[in-house]
């Protein structure tokens, strides 16, 4: 479930390309994302993929011809387009981007979305000549002046055998360019660093002291902070999870390298937020074979990595740019204590309080619930939450942040 696309009305209007069949899995994803989805079929698209498969899988009746339906009561066009929140066009062929620039009203898709106020995102699906033909651009610009949100295509190779820009981007893309429809914009211009992940302090070529950060929490501020318009930098420590669309990625392996990554980039960030789990610790000395197993007992000698929040406190003193910094502190006992003194040390704006013990919060699971500690004004307790929401919350306050008084930079 997503908070910001659930219980949306959402109409699917699909229009006759082979890409027909990739939407197919975009009605089951909408479904598990909470919104309800109405699809409407071209003509041409029920050539590709029939009204019944959309039907199982949206779980609502399939709404294809203009005059389909016998009763008076229900005039369609206008019935759907009232009800909707949003019309997601996909894929939209050559077609059906002439048709909507030029405002037929010649078949239900087109006379849904003439008659319709929500709002519209088309995801053009063609081979590459016919989406670079002047035709086709002239009328992808008549819709962004119509207000319709316009995802780019992919590049690639396409169904004709043929390679250039004209295939459907994948749902990541998407999904993420919907919740930007739905998200305010108040990140617009700001340019946001989010550092995510565990750190590995390599001991050997094959062992590493780490820790049991997923990388969730950050990668989900990172696509937030995008859905409301931010240019966002992810600095992350090494994960599995696939980075959120449209975010430039720097990955890093160590302590010292995500302190370098944050440093090359703190003269462009507006805001930065450290929901990194750094290691305070890394081996003092690499060994370059593999250590064997010759005693019963091994001794570590470790060194201190270098705070970079700590740092970055210290620094943004020097700079004239106002600069929001968020730390997030993992606490296992004296939670708020600790985590005041970590503001207050760290020069921090914010502090993401989470308890790492609970066994709905913290590391590795999907949700969390947290305490926001900011000076001067009285604490935030969140209740369990996606760590999605959660990534929302947070940037709300930021937001109010930024728009009010913290823009007298600290001392
Ligand atoms: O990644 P997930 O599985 O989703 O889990 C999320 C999380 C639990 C890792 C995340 O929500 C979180 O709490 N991150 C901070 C973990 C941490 O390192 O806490 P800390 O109390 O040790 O550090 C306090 C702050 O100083 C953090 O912002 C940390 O990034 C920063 N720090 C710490 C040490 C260091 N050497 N340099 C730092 O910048």
């Amino acid at each position: 479930m997503n908070y910001i696309l659930a219980h949306k009305k959402i109409i699917m209007g699909v229009s006759g390309s082979i890409a027909a069949y990739k939407t197919v899995d975009w009605v089951r994803c909408l479904g598990r994302e909470g919104a309800e989805v109405n699809v409407v079929l071209t003509e041409a698209a029920a050539r590709f993929v029939t009204p019944l498969t959309f039907a199982a899988l949206s779980g609502n009746r399939v709404y294809g011809a203009m005059f389909d339906s016998v009763d008076m009561e229900e005039i369609p066009h206008i019935k759907l387009a009232g009800q909707a929140d949003l019309i997601l066009v996909a894929p939209a062929t050559a077609q059906t981007i002439a048709r909507l620039a030029h405002g037929f009203a010649d078949d239900l898709l087109a006379a849904i979305i003439l008659a319709s106020q929500a709002k519209i995102v088309i995801c053009p699906a063609m081979n590459s000549r016919m989406y670079l033909h002047a035709a086709t651009r002239r009328n992808l610009k008549i819709l962004a002046e119509f207000g319709y949100k316009i995802v780019e295509p992919e590049s690639g190779s396409m169904a004709c055998g043929e390679v250039g820009p004209g295939r459907l981007p994948e749902w990541d893309m998407v999904r993420r360019e919907l919740c930007a429809v739905f998200s305010p914009q108040d990140l617009l211009g700001k340019t946001i660093i989010v550092s995510a992940g565990p750190t590995h302090e390599p001991l050997d070529p094959v062992r590493y002291l780490g820790n049991r950060s997923s990388g969730k929490m950050g990668y989900a501020l990172a696509a937030v902070a995008r859905q409301r318009g931010a240019r966002v930098i992810l600095i992350s420590g090494p994960t599995h999870i696939a980075p959120p669309a449209g975010v430039k990625t720097v990955r890093v392996q160590t302590a010292v390298e995500m302190r370098d990554a944050v440093m090359k980039y703190f003269s462009e960030a507006d805001i930065i937020i450290k929901a990194a789990a750094v290691s305070d610790f890394r081996p003092a000395r690499r060994s370059e074979q593999k250590i064997k197993k010759s005693n019963a007992q091994l001794n570590l000698l470790l060194a201190a990595n270098p705070d970079i929040l700590l740092e970055l406190g210290q620094k943004r003193k020097k700079r004239a740019k106002p600069l929001v910094l968020v730390g997030f502190a993992a606490e296992s006992e004296n939670h708020l204590k600790e985590a005041q003194r970590k503001l207050e040390d760290k020069n921090l704006d914010l502090l993401v309080v989470n308890d790492i013990l609970a066994e709905d919060s913290g590391f590795a699971v999907d949700s969390n619930r947290v305490t926001i500690l900011s000076c001067g004004k009285e604490k935030i307790e969140l209740p369990l939450l996606s760590k999605e929401e959660t990534a929302g919350r947070i940037i709300d306050e930021i937001v109010g942040l930024l728009g009010g008084k913290l823009m007298v930079e600290k001392k």
